[in-house]
């Protein structure tokens, strides 16, 4: 049977982050891999995390099984740190999922059972997942426009009007902030202009959000899905714990879906049950034990909104430092994108013969559609990041 089978192409970012590893150069700068990093270069366990993960070892007291939905502490903890104070709120179901990744698969596939004409529109370009997790699931996917390699902004025209002809049978899926890979987010003024498209034309809003908090912040990150929460009647919503809370490996997401009416909402809730039940059955409990104690205690709360907000505050300094370095050498404003740019990427518009370059000239590892990552840069690196950058595109 295995004889079919051929060598899978390598992932192209895990390859990148071997090669780094391999590359000899003391002066190496990994801005590939899609993992916040301190100034040291660290991804580190975050305060609050390390002190529920204590209290945690030793307070509970059995690893039995957790249910279908995982933990519902968490899903409650979550749905309201997402929605609390929308009207959406009292409609919603959750269930506790492996990473954002595993809620992406189970609204997929739940959107293939509801409907099985959905077509998912997403931006071009999108998270590298989404188009095969929606392909996966026997969904049809469409590209909406997106960025401007000009501009390196959103091209906000070319989007909506991309977006009036989606209908009753299609889902949009949108990036909730600090948009992976572009860092190019949609203003509020936007979120309203798709919710009204979506509230004349019957599509079905489908919200990503993996960076709650690095953007602008936790309730700023959250506003143009609370709008929709507040004036559809159906949104679907995945969510991640891998960056906010520093809980990448330990495989904590959840899965929201808004419905028309609370009962229309534990319907879906019941699906995805059974859709959970022939995956992986259960979600992982530590993370999400971990992120429960978290929003659930004072004091550790306010210790990761504290913590929280400090790797936001460093990643729009890097930013500015690194805009501000480009303007001085290449004395206009063509990289100020930069500092408009939210969360931890950028995409800076380089050809793939430039971020070659940029690697073999310069030893900077950056993703092959010139993704950067803000968060792997440290602030004494800057220069070097920006002189490179000049460098190879003024060859
Ligand atoms: C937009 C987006 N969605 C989902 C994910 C998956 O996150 P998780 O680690 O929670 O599976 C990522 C991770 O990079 C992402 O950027």
């Amino acid at each position: 049977m295995l004889e079919t089978l051929t060598p899978a192409q390598p992932d192209p970012i895990l390859s990148l982050t071997i090669d780094f590893r391999q590359d000899p150069r003391e002066n190496k700068l990994d801005l590939g891999i899609g993992v916040y990093r301190n100034s040291r270069g660290e991804t580190p366990i975050m305060e609050a995390v390390k002190a529920a993960q204590t209290a945690l070892a030793e307070t509970q007291t059995t690893k039995s099984y957790v249910g279908l939905a995982g933990n519902e502490g968490f899903n409650q903890a979550m749905t309201s740190l997402l929605l609390e104070g929308t009207d959406g709120y009292s409609r919603v179901s959750t269930i506790q999922t492996p990473g954002a990744s595993g809620a992406l698969r189970m609204l997929a596939d739940l959107m293939r059972v509801a409907n099985h004409n959905t077509t998912v529109w997403i931006s071009d370009p999108s998270y590298v997942n989404h188009r095969p997790v929606m392909e996966a699931a026997g969904l049809k996917v469409r590209h909406y426009p997106y960025f401007n390699r000009e501009t390196k902004l959103v091209d906000l025209n070319a989007m909506l009007d991309s977006l009036s002809s989606a209908g009753k049978d299609d889902v949009v899926l949108l990036h909730g902030c600090c948009h992976n890979p572009t860092g190019a987010d949609i203003p509020f003024e936007a979120w309203k202009r798709v919710g009204e498209l979506a509230a004349k034309n019957g599509f079905t809003p489908f919200v990503d959000i993996a960076y709650q908090g690095f953007g602008e912040g936790l309730d700023a990150d959250a506003k143009g899905l609370r709008y929709l929460a507040d004036n559809l009647e159906e949104v679907l919503v995945a969510t991640s714990c891998s960056k906010s809370f520093g809980l990448y490996r330990e495989r904590t997401g959840a899965a929201m879906v808004i419905g028309a009416s609370s009962e229309r909402a534990q319907n879906a809730k019941g699906k995805l049950l059974n859709l959970a039940r022939s995956t992986y059955t259960m979600p992982p409990d530590h993370g999400a034990a971990i992120v429960e104690m978290i929003l659930s205690d004072a004091g550790l709360r306010k210790s990761w909104e504290t913590e929280i907000a400090a790797m936001n505050q460093r990643i729009v300094t890097l930013r500015q430092g690194l805009a501000t370095a480009l303007r001085e050498r290449v004395g206009d404003g063509r990289f100020d994108f930069i500092q408009q740019h939210k969360g931890m990427f950028s995409v800076v518009g380089f050809s793939p013969e430039l971020v070659k370059r940029l690697k073999d000239d310069h030893a900077i590892y950056a993703v092959g559609d010139s993704r950067i990552n803000i968060a792997g840069l440290s602030e004494a690196r800057i220069d070097y990041l920006a002189d490179a950058m000049v460098a190879v595109s003024d060859k």
